[in-house]
């Protein structure tokens, strides 16, 4: 057996630490199946590290973080720490740990197979074969440019990218373009914000210059969000700054029925980081209902990445083989049929994960 890859496990708040718990139990026999070793590391972040060091990123965290394969979180935040302002709120320590380990490039997945298509509210022929990667960058933008202030009677944040913060998050929607349609659709506002004109040149003149052969879009976000649910086949990446992939990636989940599903990769920094793209549902805490597949398939990235390809399939297979098997948490049964617990769902998973392909993975 090879090394361990020593994996930094950081379950955070709410259902961060159910649905880490089952991608960890997932990624731990799909493993020892393959013959792969994983050490995990847990510490504490978010509203559990202000708990127990007054910090939502101790040194000790990111100090692992740092020192880690691969850093896989659950989610952070909820109403206990809804007073505290500034850097002291968990989400402040998730945006440190994203600047601090430098992973300038969010990649978060949105497919639909055609067994999965009648779990959307749309309807199915409208998203049957939806395969969108949205490529978000993930260390500028609004979220981080200076100057910023509040005050009770005025507050300003700060929209900024340099062109080689462009440059580099288009370089990586061409990239992963070239490996699956050959399409990108840049998203901005440059009708109304000098920052989106600067994104729009800059994402135009690599494209032409380093990316001749792929299809290059551009299209404003208000219609961006009209297009994903009118008309969503017609993506292949969507390449956004931080603030409008994150509101994208969000909406993108309606194409395949839950927000729970989505999982993301966080690359192009010191140690790679992977996380669902949901939230920590404060409601759905402590109940055992949360839908842990975008935790999941979080899991299945980040093995990815690591090259573990084979492993990363196998997970995915166990996953889409669980669900076709009907297994389904609460947010998948709106209509009344008996919802599966994050439990029950991860070992349907688990039972699942010898069975053949159903479906690959595309990253
Ligand atoms: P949320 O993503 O937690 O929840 C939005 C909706 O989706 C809710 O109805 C919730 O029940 C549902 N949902 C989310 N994940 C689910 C899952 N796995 N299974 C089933 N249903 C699921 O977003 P919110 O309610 O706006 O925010 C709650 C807290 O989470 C806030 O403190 C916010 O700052 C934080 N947050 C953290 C992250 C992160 O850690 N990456 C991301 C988004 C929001
Ligand atoms: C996400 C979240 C975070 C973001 C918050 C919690 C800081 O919404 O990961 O999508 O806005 O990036
Ligand atoms: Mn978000």
């Amino acid at each position: 057996m090879n090394d361990p890859f020593h994996i930094v496990l950081l379950p955070g708040d709410g259902i961060g630490e159910e649905v880490t718990t089952s991608a960890r139990r997932v990624l731990e026999a799909a493993s020892e199946r393959l013959g792969l070793s994983l050490s995990f590391e847990e510490k504490a972040f978010g509203g559990a590290g202000i708990e127990s060091s007054g910090n939502p990123l101790p040194d000790g965290t990111l100090k692992a973080c740092k020192e880690a394969d691969a850093v896989l979180l659950g989610a952070i935040g909820g109403p206990e720490w809804d007073h505290l302002s500034g850097e002291l709120r968990p989400e402040a320590g998730l945006l440190r740990l994203r600047a601090e380990l430098g992973v300038f490039a969010n990649l978060r997945p949105t497919v639909v197979p055609e067994s999965l298509a009648h779990l959307s509210i749309l309807p199915a022929e409208l998203v049957e074969g939806v395969d969108v990667l949205v490529v978000r960058e993930l260390t500028g933008g609004i979220y981080f440019g200076e100057p910023r202030e509040y005050t009770p009677t005025r507050a300003f944040d700060t929209m900024t990218y340099s062109a080689d913060e462009i440059d580099r998050i288009a370089r990586v929607a061409f990239e992963r373009a070239s490996r699956r349609r050959q399409k990108v659709t840049s998203v901005d506002k440059a009708n109304v914000l000098a920052v989106s004109r600067l994104w729009r040149e800059r994402v135009s003149y690599i494209g032409a210059n380093e990316y001749p052969d792929i299809e290059l879009v551009h299209m404003y976000v208000d219609n961006a969000a009209m297009q994903m649910i009118l008309n969503p086949l017609q993506f292949d990446v969507l390449l956004t700054g931080n603030l409008f992939g994150d509101i994208l990636s969000d909406l993108s989940s309606t194409l395949v029925g839950s927000l729970g599903l989505l999982p993301s990769a966080s690359l192009g920094g010191i140690t790679p980081l992977f996380e669902p793209v949901h939230g920590s549902a404060p409601e759905l805490a402590g109940t055992n209902s949360a839908n842990p597949i975008g935790a999941i398939l979080s899991g299945a990235m980040m093995l990815d990445e690591l090259g573990e390809y084979p492993a990363a399939m196998h997970i995915a297979e166990g996953v889409s083989g669980a669900l076709a098997l009907g297994a389904l948490t609460q947010d998948l049964t709106p209509d009344g049929r008996s919802p599966v617990s994050t439990t029950e769902f991860t070992d349907h998973v688990l039972a699942c994960l010898n069975e053949s392909a159903v479906s690959t993975p595309n990253f």
